[in-house]
């Protein structure tokens, strides 16, 4: 079980909406090891955002267990489990929309000042993400200011700017135009290859999905392929080179671009 960032196993997950009752979660059980980037696809309703929601402790379960880089995640209290997201994990959420009142570099600092860290600092390391993103003349900017890539950019460093070992993403690239959501995946490849970041991202385009690692199928609340092979053979070498998920691709980030290719391009 080493050198595992997430494992879950037997998560159950019921939503009680007046006399609805919905089983959003079945039994899941799910590994992602460190380091690997690992993408959830599945029709529309099968549980994705839910799953990131119980895997990340922002929402309860009703069964099973999730340790998060061998911690338990939902034994702890409610302000440690805060704290200790804040300290380790990345959102890039439509939930964690930019606050539009507050700059790109103000919305950058917002999780190291929710995590301690001295004011000075926390502008010191956004103003230093948003350069790693291509923005650092962007910095003043109001996110109705910048494009839709841009704003998206600044929620990746956002989520990044705390070095977490993990980043959720629920359809990072959802409402970006094909070239612009290429942009943005290249920029996930790049530092997940760059720092060994484990990514989790939620996507319905297949595109976004070959990429990965690895691609997990969700239906009904279940995962219905875990894209591991049959036998559950892993080379504990290299996360990549388990990407029979039919992708194709067992280099993710391979297309050559980052960050500052992205930021000399603008
Ligand atoms: N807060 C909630 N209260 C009640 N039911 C919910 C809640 N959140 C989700 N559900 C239900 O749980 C099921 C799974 O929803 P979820 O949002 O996880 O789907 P999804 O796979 O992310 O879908 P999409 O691709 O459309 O975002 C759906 O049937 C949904 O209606
Ligand atoms: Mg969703």
């Amino acid at each position: 079980m080493a050198d595992l960032i997430v494992h879950a196993s037997g998560i159950d997950k019921t939503y009680y909406t007046g006399k609805v009752k919905v089983q959003a979660l079945k039994g899941v059980n799910l590994d992602v090891r460190s380091g690997e980037m690992v993408a959830i696809m599945g029709p529309s309703g099968c549980g994705k955002t839910t799953l990131l929601n119980c895997l990340s402790g922002l929402d309860e379960i009703d069964a099973g267990q999730v340790l998060i880089d061998g911690v338990l995640l939902h034994a702890m209290h409610d302000d440690e489990r805060s704290d200790y997201r804040a300290r380790r994990m990345g959102f890039v959420f439509q939930l964690y929309n930019l606050l539009p009142v507050l700059s790109a570099v103000e919305n950058v600092e917002l999780p190291l000042l929710v995590s301690g860290v001295s004011p000075s600092e926390a502008h010191r390391r956004s103003v230093e993400m948003l350069d790693l993103m291509g923005l650092a003349d962007r910095a003043r900017h109001l996110p109705a200011e910048l494009s839709g890539g841009q704003r998206q950019r600044v929620t990746i460093a956002r989520a990044l700017v705390n070095q977490p070992s993990i980043i959720w993403a629920d359809e990072p690239t959802g409402d970006l135009d094909s070239e612009t959501a290429g942009e943005i995946i290249d920029l996930m490849c790049h530092l997940n290859q760059a720092n060994g970041q484990s990514f989790v991202l939620v996507t319905h385009s297949q595109e976004v999905g070959n990429r990965a690692h690895r691609i997990i199928r969700m239906r009904d609340g279940q995962i219905e392929d875990d894209g591991f092979k049959a036998d559950g053979f892993l080379d504990s070498q290299n996360p990549g080179s388990s990407s029979d998920s039919g992708s194709g691709n067992s280099e993710p980030g391979n297309s050559g671009s980052n960050a500052s290719d992205m930021a000399a391009g603008e």
